[in-house]
């Protein structure tokens, strides 16, 4: 009887390996293309279940190919403006546990945004910076906090920018719209962080460096190759405690100015 329930055991902890539940868990979004996409390889490769969306999963072909040489990267579609769907992707993930929730997704400056002067501001691309930027990690978060607060690392974690420091911050008239929604979302975080605390939950905003994930960006001198900047950060996320809770870090794990 007792190898009868042993043997019931081991194919019950047989049928969790199969489907990685039993793994560490992350969830990313924005992870078909640059940081987020670099995040999805280091971690598979560390074997972890990999939740990896995207707001076009068709056409995220790098991604695609990815996940056909592992079956614990599962790719989503979720659009982080998108309300109704981030809550439907939350239902059906109810179950699962997720040890870092990893708030990658941006909307960058483009080259007809970037060097805008106040008579030339586009308050659309305002908006929107706003809505994907500030409103959209806070809005996953909110979905999602039931996951981590159910995980072992409970790691909730922003993508910021040293653009959304006044102290770090380029000194310049440009990058209005990216700059403002940045800072926003630190200070979302910032008050977000009284409340995880008490849950165990760590809040943590990171600054990835200068990483060269387009070609516009791998001119700038001393950029850092994508690869580079998320095997930091990863030290970094590895060596986080409760006491981090509420901090801004950059890809060496040293404090960001506000
Ligand atoms: N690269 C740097 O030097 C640098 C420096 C400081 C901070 N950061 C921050 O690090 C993060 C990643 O940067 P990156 O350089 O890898 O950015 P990226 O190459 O521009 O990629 C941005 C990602 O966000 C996704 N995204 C945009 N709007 C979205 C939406 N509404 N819903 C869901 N996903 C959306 C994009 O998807 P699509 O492909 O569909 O557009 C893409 O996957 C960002 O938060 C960025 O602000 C980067």
């Amino acid at each position: 009887m007792r190898y009868l329930l042993l043997g019931f055991a081991m194919v019950a902890a047989g049928a969790v390996a199969e489907t990685g539940a039993d793994k560490p868990t992350v969830l990313i979004t924005g992870s078909n293309r640059g940081i987020g996409l670099e995040f999805v390889r280091q971690l598979s490769a560390r074997d972890w279940r990999v939740i990896a969306t995207a707001r076009n999963p068709e056409a995220a072909t790098e991604l695609q190919a990815l996940a056909g040489t592992d079956p614990d990267i599962l790719i989503e579609y979720l659009d982080v403006t998108d309300h109704p769907g981030i809550d439907a992707l939350a239902k059906k993930y109810r179950d699962q546990a997720i040890d870092i929730l990893l708030l990658n997704a941006a909307m960058g400056p483009t080259s007809q945004t970037a060097g805008r002067r106040l008579a030339k501001l586009d308050f659309d691309v305002a908006r929107q910076s706003f809505e994907v930027n500030s409103i959209g990690p806070m809005k996953v978060a909110q979905a999602f906090m039931p996951n981590v607060e159910a995980s072992q690392k409970k790691l909730v974690l922003a993508m910021s920018s040293d653009s959304g420091s006044f102290v770090a911050g380029s000194k310049v008239a440009a990058l209005y719209h990216y700059k403002a929604s940045k800072a926003a979302l630190n200070m979302y975080f910032h008050t977000l962080h009284f409340e995880t605390g008490r849950k165990g939950v760590t809040a943590v905003m990171l600054h990835p460096g200068m990483v060269g994930t387009n070609p516009q960006l791998m001119r700038f001198p001393g950029a850092l190759k994508t690869s580079d900047s998320v095997a930091q950060l990863l030290v970094v996320i590895d060596g986080l405690t409760p006491a981090d809770n509420g901090r801004f870090v950059d890809y060496r794990g040293e404090t960001m100015p506000w």
